[in-house]
């Protein structure tokens, strides 16, 4: 099972789980992570959650293979697909979810980050949005929520160039709380967890919906205009060149795309 669940002490661990392919997350692992968040908030046992990959890899972003073979339309799809599904399900958490980022966090592991409460990142990661390298668009929220957290001129830099950057940019970015060694930084996470175990429940769920609610809507709208841009940004020669590269190992020629 690529996506691995448990429930332990009052926190609800999602586990990605497919090394042979860096964690590349498949239609099938969005629709198990948005089913567990999902299950995690109906079970009153379940104080928080944790995402977390595997050592050296959290996640290498959405399959690649997916994107060809099985692109997520727009229209009602937009709102269907499983990837829509995991959106719409960390949107609706109202229970802290913390992130252990182990390693890679590339595409929508560095944007799902944006929409955690707590972050914390192996000192051997490295985060990227290659969307436009991938003649895509910023999805999930991050084209509003990246400008405004680390700057219009950074944002720009990992949103357009697709810089790659490290824990401790994140951290001085404002994007994760701290850098840990890497065999540390689950446990790390899962102790930040338990804590909500001490906490009051009612006032950190109120609490989370007053730290996120208002841009809520700003957030939603976003993300739909920018799944609408992406599904038809999936279909685009200039996308369909960046996969044929991906899959031939090469460097992907964007010379004749006027
Ligand atoms: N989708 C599908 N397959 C992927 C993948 C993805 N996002 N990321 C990695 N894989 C596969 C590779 O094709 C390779 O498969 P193979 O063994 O059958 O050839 C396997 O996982 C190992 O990947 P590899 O690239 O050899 O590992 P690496 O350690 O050299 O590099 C990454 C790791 C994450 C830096 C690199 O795999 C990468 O850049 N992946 C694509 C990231 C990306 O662009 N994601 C989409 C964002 S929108």
């Amino acid at each position: 099972m690529a996506i691995k669940t448990a429930t332990l002490n009052g926190v609800a661990t999602i586990e990605i789980a497919r090394p042979d392919k860096k964690n590349a997350l498949t239609m099938a692992m969005y629709q198990a992570m948005a089913d567990a968040i999902d299950a995690a908030v109906a079970d009153p046992a379940v104080r928080a959650l944790l995402i977390t990959g595997q050592p050296g890899i959290f996640t290498s972003g959405n399959d690649i293979e997916d994107f060809v073979q099985r692109p997520p339309g727009g229209g009602s799809d937009g709102t269907t697909s499983p990837v829509a599904q995991f959106m719409r399900a960390m949107l609706a958490c109202d229970k802290p979810v913390v992130a252990a980022v182990t390693g890679a966090a590339i595409g929508i592991g560095t944007t799902m980050l944006l929409h955690c409460d707590l972050v914390y990142v192996s000192d051997e990661a490295r985060l990227a949005m290659p969307f436009v390298g991938l003649g895509l668009v910023p999805e999930f929220g991050s084209s509003l929520l990246l400008p405004q957290r680390i700057g219009q001129a950074r944002a720009a830099e990992k949103l357009l160039l697709g810089d790659p950057f490290t824990g401790a940019d994140a951290v001085e970015m404002g994007i994760a709380n701290a850098v840990l060694p890497a065999g540390e930084v689950v446990n790390h996470a899962r102790r930040v967890a338990e804590r909500f175990n001490q906490l009051p429940p009612g006032a950190v769920r109120e609490a989370k919906r007053l730290l996120r609610g208002p841009q809520a809507e700003a957030v939603q709208k976003a993300i739909r205009h920018e799944g609408e841009l992406f599904a038809a940004r999936l279909r685009s020669p200039e996308a369909q060149e960046a996969f044929q590269a991906f899959f031939q190992k090469r460097k992907p020629d964007f010379s004749k795309f006027a």
